[in-house]
């Protein structure tokens, strides 16, 4: 089983390409965000407790989000091909702990992080705002998410760097385009 950790800043391009990876190899996808989006709209405990923070653009606890990976690792078929993990990790401390969940079934994961000027990611995400009903889509959550980004999850890319893990695809251009070089990455 092959394990890709889609990384990027908010609006980099994970979601869509995760869907383009399903298409073309089977993978299952785990999208954290989408998750807790369906536990929000579902109005469930963990909904409850995760909304103000994702609607400000701030990350939910590593405990819940580590709780989440370890059963769907767990639940996953014996003859699943990938999993595409899309916004996990986001800490270095959930790197970490994900290494170890994996090394316990004998996987390891390749990291692609997907690389997008800031402006692009802001102007990408205020029009998506106007259309997506996400909480979180604002300017003030936006540029709050980027601070995040910068702060929490570009340690993790440096992390997967230093094992020799990490590659960096360019997210500008066509959605096919930056397809084809993922695929590359995903086939090295
Ligand atoms: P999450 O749902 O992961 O959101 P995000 O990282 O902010 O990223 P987005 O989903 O907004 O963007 P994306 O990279 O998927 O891009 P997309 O393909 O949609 O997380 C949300 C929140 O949940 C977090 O802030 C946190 O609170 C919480 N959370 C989630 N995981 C967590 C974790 N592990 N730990 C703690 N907290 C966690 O594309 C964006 C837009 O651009 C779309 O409109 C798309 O059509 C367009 N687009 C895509 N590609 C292109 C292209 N090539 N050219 C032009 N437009 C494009
Ligand atoms: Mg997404």
């Amino acid at each position: 089983m092959i394990s890709i950790i889609l990384t990027g800043a908010p609006g980099s391009g994970k979601g869509t390409q995760s869907e383009f990876i399903v298409k073309k190899y089977g993978f299952e996808h785990l999208s954290t965000g989408d998750l807790l989006r369906k536990e929000i709209a579902a109005g469930t405990e963990l909904g409850q407790m995760v909304d103000a923070l994702i609607a400000k653009g701030n990350l939910v606890p590593d405990d819940i989000i580590l709780d989440i990976i370890a059963n769907y690792i767990d639940a996953l078929p014996a003859d699943t091909k990938g999993i595409i993990f899309d916004g996990f990790p986001r800490t270095v401390n959930q790197a970490i702990e994900l290494e170890k969940l994996l090394a316990k079934k004998g996987l390891g994961a390749k990291v692609i992080e997907l690389v997008v000027a800031e402006e692009e990611l802001i102007s990408r995400l205020l029009k998506r705002g106007q259309t997506s009903g996400r909480a979180d889509d604002n300017l003030e959550s936006i540029q709050h998410r980027l601070e995040v980004f910068h702060a929490q999850t570009k340690p993790v890319c440096d992390y997967y760097a230093s094992l020799g893990k990490h590659r960096a695809v360019q997210g500008v251009g066509t959605m096919e385009a930056i397809f084809a070089d993922i695929c590359r990455a995903i086939e090295d």
